[in-house]
């Protein structure tokens, strides 16, 4: 299989591991076929996210896209985090082979997740935002 040099380096040098202490918005999500399992944490302070981190139990994959997904919403408001897709952090790091797609999607449910928490939290609605699944598998695949 081959993978990008950008996937390799946020597999091997992954950005944001780790946990928030009282974050603003947590979310977990999990692909019930590989048993993959996303949960990402979100600091936002008016509006903005200043600050996200990740854990996984999740393949090489979903790493790296969670990687690169944690460092494309750090700086954005909640509304241009939803433009996070998987579809743009699979560009930013050149593409994944096509049997791990779905893998950038537990990245992209898991960040929509806490933003559903954060929106819950505070009474608020996001433009644009779903109620997450649990189940990515769920989901149609935005390919
Ligand atoms: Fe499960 Fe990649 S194989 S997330």
């Amino acid at each position: 299989m081959n993978y990008s040099e950008k996937v390799m380096d946020h597999f091997m040098n992954p950005r944001n591991v780790g946990e928030i202490e009282n974050a603003s918005g947590v979310g977990q999500v999990g692909n019930m076929k590989c048993g993959d399992i996303m949960k990402v944490f979100l600091q936002i302070e008016d509006g903005r996210i200043v600050d996200a981190k990740f854990k996984t139990f999740g393949c090489g994959a979903a790493v790296a896209t969670s990687s690169m997904a944690t460092e494309l919403v750090k700086g954005k408001t909640v509304e241009e985090a939803l433009q996070v897709t998987n579809k743009a952090v699979m560009e930013a790091l050149d593409g994944l082979p096509p049997v791990k797609v779905h893998c950038s999607c537990l990245a992209e449910e898991a960040l929509h997740a806490a933003l559903w928490d954060y929106a819950q939290k505070n009474n608020i609605v996001i433009d644009g935002l779903k109620p997450p699944v649990e189940d990515v598998e769920e989901l149609h695949h935005h390919e």
